[in-house]
């Protein structure tokens, strides 16, 4: 494919090509020397309109470690402020022939649409509410090395789904891959819809627990509840918050993971994420730069053999 603009259009096999990828990445980071020659010569655009922390950052990190030109285009400073709207700012960028654009937008769909109208490779680094695909590749690669298989497990992705790209796209990845998934939280913050999708749905966190192997954690996304349901910080804690004693109640041998921007005391206790014997949310931050080394690369190898055929044509 030319874009990675979600997971739905991945099969099985080009999720395992990308994380075995992905896996030479993880050894090349830890080296002394991070270089590689993939994506020599090849610019790369980061467009964040909302803020980022790691997808930012590690992005910006891959694509230098893959020898890619990279810029990142600073929006508060941009004339996106004078009103030009993400159209014309991205056929604008597009006239000075990136090969890569990754976009992060506030609005679901604000991606794919961008990605019709321009001629290089985009990825979709988080739009709205919808997919944030390089996430949950990321968690998927986080979940084979910590577990030593990608199928067959009990998942549990607890808090806010309804609001969650994130829960989203990794719904659709660990249920490709015939896990057994569970959505966990407030019926108020559940999407409608997914009992369709082969998911148990449960509210109450000590059955939802009972013998995971992963738990996922969510934060509760305010800035995307439009005036809906916001519960207090303290109740939410009480009763979806992740603590040791509703920890105790998933397997021995349980993981915790969260994507990140954490709330402490919200939606994970502090000591929880800091346990290094339960806890792979920095593996995750590790696993993102090495999965997004691999998706580029990837692209980039499509979009030299796509060029490659169209050359040939003309010829
Ligand atoms: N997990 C994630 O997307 O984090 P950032 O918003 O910091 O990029």
């Amino acid at each position: 494919a030319r874009h990675l603009l979600g997971i739905d259009h991945l099969a099985p096999p080009d999720i395992t090509t990308l994380l075995n990828l992905a896996e030479e990445y993880v050894a090349l980071n830890r080296r002394t020397v991070k270089h590689s020659d993939a994506l020599a010569g090849m610019t790369q655009i980061n467009m964040f309109f909302e803020n980022s922390t790691r997808t930012q950052a590690s992005f910006e990190l891959a694509g230098k470690r893959l020898g890619a030109d990279v810029m990142n285009m600073a929006v508060a400073q941009s004339s996106v402020k004078k009103g030009e709207t993400l159209i014309d700012t991205a056929l604008t960028l597009n006239a000075m022939q990136p090969d890569l654009l990754v976009v992060r937008h506030q609005n679901s769909g604000a991606v794919n649409l961008l990605a019709e109208k321009v001629n290089c490779a985009v990825i979709n680094a988080g739009d709205g509410r919808h997919e944030h695909p390089t996430q949950a590749l990321l968690d998927a690669l986080t979940i084979r090395r910590a577990k030593g298989r990608l199928q067959r497990l009990t998942i549990a992705i607890c808090g806010d789904i309804a609001h969650s790209r994130v829960a989203r796209s990794n719904l659709i990845l660990l249920g490709k891959m015939e896990n057994r998934i569970r959505l966990v939280g407030p019926a108020t913050l559940m999407p409608s819809g997914v009992s369709d999708m082969g998911v148990e749905l449960y509210e109450d966190m000590s059955e939802g627990l009972k013998g995971a192997d992963v738990v996922m954690m969510l934060r509760l996304q305010k800035e995307r509840m439009d005036g809906g349901f916001i519960p207090s910080e303290r109740e939410y804690y009480h009763r979806w918050g992740l603590d040791a004693a509703k920890l105790a109640l998933a397997s021995d041998d349980a993981i915790v993971m969260h994507p990140g921007p954490m709330n402490r005391g919200v939606e994970i206790d502090g000591t929880i994420a800091d346990d290094i014997n339960r806890s792979v949310i920095q593996d995750q931050v590790e696993m993102g730069v090495a999965v997004r080394m691999a998706a580029l690369d990837l692209l980039a190898r499509n979009l030299r053999a796509e060029r490659g055929r169209a050359a040939a044509e003309v010829m």
